[in-house]
């Protein structure tokens, strides 16, 4: 479908807002995986933001069903809207306020995604607002400058539920790919080795917790897909070894139980323990080996670690001691901020919108494993 039609809508939508000299107000909506969720930011950063988590119903399934999760957000994204605006206190005319309408685009779940993306377009044909198709990687990696003034170029260690990417950031809106996963993501090799040993998706945070009351051997696990000269990442080997260890040590498996698993941690066995902080720390250790590598391909003057795995704490521990190594800034958003938010989607639209990139109603949505096209709207006086 061609992108003509709607030209005249949103030159005149993006006139309104390029002629507007005060600060920008962006509403962002994300639904890529399961999480619903939107905010309202400016040039001065967060406004407001709603939240609603889908995680206690996908632990049913051990996972995230992808049907239920479209569902979920096509029941959600409406009441959210409405909360968003009551607790904004906008005015009775949210539609004067709000500039911008900004919207993961992908990578996500292709079902989840088009329901975002399907709101955030009715709202701006009915506003006649422009439109900005947010890369939710880049937007979990900006997520850092709503908190901090960040200084390019950085270099970005994205690490999700789905992703793991090293970044040379240039600039807000201006990043490139130096490395990523060739095949399970940082995130996704916890959860995996996580419900093997008999705890509920998503394993990761409890395996955090789990961890903490262990002890790391450095000889347990393998530091993956290390020894050669890329800046690629292979957690494969890494859930390989955990399956190896869980399945020669069947007593370590954590105890079933009607509570939950958060309020039975006590209860797991030493030898888990131990074996989740070794296998926090050899993912750890793998990330910052590639991401000490990348270093050597140019000079960042910060590093910035974002994604729901920045939230682990062998993981915030390793990189500040790689950051004091080589005596730079690091920045890691707040744990709120590291997961899946609409926080960092409306100031990454924000950014998009201030750099003149936009798109119009025929904006795609993109499913993980396939690239995010550079098709932004020129602006036509
Ligand atoms: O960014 P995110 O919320 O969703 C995706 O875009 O994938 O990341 C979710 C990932 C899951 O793998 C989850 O287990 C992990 O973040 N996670 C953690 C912690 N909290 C969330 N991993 C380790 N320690 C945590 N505290
Ligand atoms: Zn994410």
């Amino acid at each position: 479908m061609g992108s003509k039609p709607m030209r005249g809508l949103i030159n005149a939508a993006w006139a309104a807002v390029r002629l507007k000299e005060d600060t920008m107000l962006v509403l962002g909506i994300e639904s890529s995986c399961d999480e619903t969720a939107l905010a309202l930011a400016d040039d001065d950063g967060l406004r407001a933001s709603v939240i609603s988590s889908q995680a206690d119903m996908h632990a049913l399934f051990g996972g995230v069903v992808p049907e239920l999760a479209s569902r979920e957000h096509a029941r959600l994204i409406g009441p959210l809207f409405d909360e968003l605006m009551r607790r904004s206190c906008l005015g009775p005319s949210p539609r004067d306020a709000v500039d911008c309408i900004a919207v993961t685009r992908g990578p996500g779940l292709m079902g989840s995604l088009l329901v975002g993306v399907a709101f955030a377009k009715a709202l701006a044909a009915a506003w006649s607002k422009p439109l900005v198709g947010v890369n939710h990687l880049q937007a979990h990696l900006l997520a850092a400058s709503l908190e901090n003034t960040l200084s390019w170029p950085a270099l970005g260690v994205l690490i999700s539920g789905g992703h793991t990417h090293l970044y040379r950031m240039d600039s807000p809106t201006d990043m490139t790919v130096l490395g990523k996963t060739i095949d399970d993501a940082a995130g996704e090799a916890c959860d995996k080795f996580a419900k093997m040993a008999g705890l509920p998706y998503p394993g990761g945070a409890l395996l955090d917790e789990l961890g903490r009351r262990g002890m790391a051997d450095s000889r347990m696990f393998p530091r993956p897909y290390t020894k050669n000269d890329n800046l690629d990442f292979s957690f494969s080997g890494l859930k390989t070894a955990g399956a190896q260890w869980l399945a020669s040590h069947p007593e370590a498996r954590f105890p079933a139980g009607d509570e939950p698993a958060k309020d039975r941690l006590y209860l797991a066995n030493q030898m888990l323990c131990d074996a989740a902080a070794s296998y926090l720390d050899a993912r750890a250790d793998t990330l910052a080996i590639k991401a000490r590598r990348a270093m050597e391909t140019f000079t960042p003057r910060c590093i910035v670690v974002a994604g729901g795995v920045a939230a682990n704490s062998v993981v915030r521990i390793t990189f500040s001691d790689l950051a004091k190594e080589k005596g730079l800034p690091l920045f890691i958003p707040s744990l709120r901020l590291c997961g899946d938010n609409a926080a960092m989607i409306a100031h990454a639209g924000w950014h998009m919108a201030k750099a003149g990139r936009m798109h119009d109603l025929s904006l795609s949505a993109i499913p993980r494993g396939r690239a995010i096209p550079e098709d932004w709207i020129p602006y036509e006086a």
